[in-house]
């Protein structure tokens, strides 16, 4: 009998949640302004499907309920109920994370896309940008003013979980990451009180959002430094079958530029059952100085789509939909140098990988190689610390980037655990390969928005961790935004 009546049990719990749920979303309906809309599952008007899309496919979960609030005072609101209702919960902005929960949910799905207004000003240099935003709706609507942000690099990633991240940028060289750039958040706290946070406001508050991720609250505006914007240069180089010759150029150009306005993003993909490589150029001008990008330009490619261009035009020649849809996942390490030794162990592990998972339905396999220049964390202004990177060395630890997809569209579910060990395996063996380097970077910071869930907090936050504990403790003392996924303090 005690046998029969657990899944009874388990069956009642699972129909009084769904009813409690349900119960939340009509309750937020009543709760809501205008500007302020809840969609179902069964909605036919296609925002619900949009609201819980994701780039990867596997981030995405069926909600109870979507939300798309259209006023702070709303969102307010919603998550005074969501706290009070201990209601599972997340917070969307254009749904590029690559973790699932992170910003889905089978509770309230909160989607911040009507936060869309760009409002640059002039006198302070400064722009503030609704949290439902993507960086191409930012570039185009600077681009009249002849300024710009330091944002993402390819189409369709959204402001605000790349920002609460920290954000590596093409500008990244001359400026800092996206978080040395940001002067103000519009936060709603856990409590529901809406704050400007500023350095002079909440200096606590300001230096854990800075990498804090969405421990703090939901954010519904971020206001950022700009900079003059000119035309740019650069583009995507493809090559197949020209790995030594690249790997030689980049671990030259690597050790050699000493250029803050140029940088590189060569992803080294494993894909259709061969090594490709897809390499991004940027000079932030018309035209680079002569010689600094010749090599790259002299291999021979099978693509070459390299001019001189507006900013968003560059940024949308990376093509990043081609994998939307897939299953996804992103994992990292950080190496001091791309060095000769470095980059041919990246190639290795491309083939390696490549092949091995080829089986298990791998439809990209792929290392993004960031080398900023050494001193890309000297850019926070008056050296103020940051939740990330809590080490701010110069030489600056440098981001290397894996992201393997698989079962693409139209597929079913996929063997995730095979690709999330897979790339555990990879970015242990090379880490190896960096330490016989004479690389000590086993215990570097790993970039929140680049790593697997389960990657344990003090491999991101470090030495910030306390810190960032004790502001959780007093921003969210009874952890509203722990019904929220993601890495928590
Ligand atoms: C194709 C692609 C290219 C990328 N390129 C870069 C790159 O060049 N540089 C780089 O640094 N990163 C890059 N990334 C990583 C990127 O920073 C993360 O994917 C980031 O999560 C994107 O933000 P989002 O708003 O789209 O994500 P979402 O999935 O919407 O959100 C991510 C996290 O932020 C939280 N969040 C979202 N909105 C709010 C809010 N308003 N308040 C509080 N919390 C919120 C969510 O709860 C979630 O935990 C890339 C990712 C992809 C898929
Ligand atoms: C859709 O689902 C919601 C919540 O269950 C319900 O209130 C609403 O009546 C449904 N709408 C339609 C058109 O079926
Ligand atoms: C935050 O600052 C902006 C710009 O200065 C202002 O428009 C807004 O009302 C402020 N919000 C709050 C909650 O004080
Ligand atoms: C290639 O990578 C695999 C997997 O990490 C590793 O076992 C192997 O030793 C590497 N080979 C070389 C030549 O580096």
């Amino acid at each position: 009998m005690a046998r029969c009546l657990r899944p009874l049990c388990a069956v009642l719990a699972l129909a009084s949640s769904a009813l409690a749920l349900s119960n939340v979303c009509a309750d937020i309906e009543k709760l809501i302004s205008p500007a302020s809309a809840v969609y179902y599952p069964n909605d036919t008007s296609a925002h619900y499907a949009a609201d819980v899309a994701h780039w990867a496919a596997s981030s995405s979960q069926v909600a109870a309920c979507s939300v798309e609030p259209g006023t702070a005072v709303d969102v307010s609101k919603i998550l005074k109920l969501i706290g009070r209702t201990r209601t599972p919960f997340a917070v969307r902005g254009a749904g590029h994370t690559m973790n699932l929960g992170w910003s889905s949910t089978t509770g309230v799905h909160i989607a911040m896309k009507r936060f869309a207004s760009v409002q640059y000003n002039a006198d302070s240099q400064t722009v503030d940008i609704g949290a439902g935003l993507r960086w191409d709706d930012v570039y185009a609507a600077l681009a009249p003013f002849g300024v710009n942000v330091v944002g993402g690099r390819v189409n369709g990633v959204g402001v605000a979980g790349f920002t609460l991240g920290g954000g590596f940028s093409y500008k990244t060289n001359q400026y800092g990451l996206t978080v040395d750039t940001v002067v103000a958040y519009e936060l709603v706290k856990p409590n529901g009180a809406i704050v400007n946070v500023t350095e002079c406001s909440e200096p606590d508050l300001f230096f854990g959002l800075k990498g804090g991720m969405n421990n703090f609250g939901i954010v519904t505006r971020f206001t950022l430094k700009t900079h003059p914007q000119s035309q740019v240069w650069g583009g995507l180089i493809a090559y197949v079958g020209q790995e030594p010759a690249v790997s030689a150029a980049v671990a030259k150009f690597s050790a050699t530029s000493t250029d803050p306005k140029a940088a590189i993003l060569p992803s080294y993909n494993f894909v259709q059952g061969q090594l490709a490589i897809s390499h991004f150029v940027f000079y932030d001008g018309p035209t680079p100085p002569p010689g600094l990008f010749d090599d790259f330009l002299a291999i021979p490619s099978v693509v070459q789509d390299v001019s001189t261009r507006s900013f968003l035009s560059l940024v949308q020649s990376g093509h990043s939909e081609v994998y939307a849809g897939h299953r996804g996942a992103f994992h990292s390490l950080c190496l001091l140098a791309y060095t000769p030794a470095m980059m041919a162990a990246i190639a290795n592990e491309t083939n390696f990988w490549g092949a091995k998972l080829a089986p298990s339905g791998a439809s990209f396999i792929s290392y993004a190689v960031e080398p900023f220049l050494p001193s890309l964390y000297t850019h926070n202004p008056d050296g103020t610390p940051t939740a990330f990177p809590f080490a701010r060395t110069d030489p600056g630890l440098l981001p290397l980037n894996l992201y393997y997809a698989w079962a693409p569209p139209g597929t079913v579910g996929g063997p995730d655990g095979t690709f999330h060990a897979a790339m555990k395996a990879s970015v242990a063996h090379l880490l190896r390969v960096a330490a016989a380097d004479g690389q000590d970077v086993a215990r570097a910071p790993l970039y929140p928005n680049y790593v697997l869930a389960d990657t344990p907090l003090e491999r991101v936050y470090g030495r910030n961790l306390p810190r960032l504990r004790a502001i959780r403790r007093r921003v969210d003392p009874h952890r509203v935004m722990g019904l929220a996924g993601g890495l928590k303090f």
